[in-house]
């Protein structure tokens, strides 16, 4: 059955290929790196793939809103009656700038399309192994083409885990989760970690805020559709636009493990943080 949203998928997948490249060319040979704050940092490759990404969102697809990490938001054409066509396109150029301007091939391009306030279409490529995660929601999720699910682990102690616990008391709450799982990892770039859920690569992703409306609205569909149980901190719904800024956090996990992870973290009094 082919998806009432083909024609955006396969737009999202060309634009995450040419912003892709656009990375891949300038990797390693980074010429500026400015710091925005004490932790994050941004770079010309930024700049240049969002810059890409807003041209060719505007020119396919004049009516739609954006929201793009490095330049905010970007109205949307009203129709005649005043109304908006409810499509925000939210991207991030590039998610794990740090590891990049490192020269840490872990980083990627995350598009996703929200309609109605539904995440609706979502892409991560991972430009440095060439794998492209995508998916519908009325479809499965892929990773280059095939369709992908989340790891079939029974037990909890098998789990490979990417785990940010951020804020006061994080590192004391994360050596008290270690014992409980297989190993857990802090890789830097949130879309591309929450993707690897969908493929089983990662068995779950938790990070208890910090993260942006761009970091996860494409991941976060793409592990959902591999048959991830995908909620915030609270077990409430991950996706929520009205939370503007750092606000966002993510567990995300298979069925079978999923209340478990939510009540481990609630037995450590795991707070929602704002920033890491
Ligand atoms: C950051 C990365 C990181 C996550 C932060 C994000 P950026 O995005 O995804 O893994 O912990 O919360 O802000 O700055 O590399 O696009
Ligand atoms: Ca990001
Ligand atoms: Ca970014």
């Amino acid at each position: 059955m082919s998806s009432r949203w083909a024609d955006e998928l396969a737009f999202a997948t060309d634009l995450a290929r040419r912003a892709g490249t656009i990375l891949t060319d300038s990797y390693e040979r980074i010429q500026r790196v400015d710091y925005k704050s004490k932790r994050d940092v941004v770079t010309d490759a930024d700049y240049a793939s969002e810059r890409l990404a807003i041209d060719a969102i505007k020119a396919r697809y004049p009516g739609d809103a954006i929201l793009a990490e490095e330049s905010g938001e970007h109205a949307g054409v009203l129709r005649d009656d005043g109304s908006h066509n409810g499509r925000t396109w939210v991207i991030d150029p590039l998610d794990g700038t740090v590891n990049y301007a490192n020269g840490i091939p872990y980083y990627c391009v995350s598009i996703g399309l929200v309609v109605d306030d539904v995440p609706t279409v979502g892409v991560v490529l991972d430009p440095a192994r060439d794998d492209l995660y995508a998916a519908t929601n009325d479809g499965p999720a892929t990773l280059g083409g095939e369709p992908i699910t989340t790891s079939a682990k029974e037990t909890l102690s098998d789990y490979v885990v990417s785990l940010a616990v951020i804020g006061r008391g994080g590192l004391a709450r994360e050596r008290k989760i270690a014992p409980l799982i297989r190993i857990h990892r802090r890789m830097g770039s949130a879309a591309l970690s929450l993707a690897y859920v969908a493929n089983g690569r990662f068995d779950a992703y938790i990070q208890n805020g910090g993260l942006s409306l761009w970091d996860v609205a494409a991941a976060g569909l793409i592990a959902q559709r591999a048959g991830a149980v995908v909620t915030d901190l609270a077990g409430g719904p991950w996706w929520n636009p009205k939370l503007r800024g750092p606000r966002t956090s993510v567990v995300a996990a298979p069925p079978a493990q999923h209340a478990a992870l939510l009540e481990l973290l609630g037995s450590l009094k795991t707070t929602l943080q704002t920033r890491r």
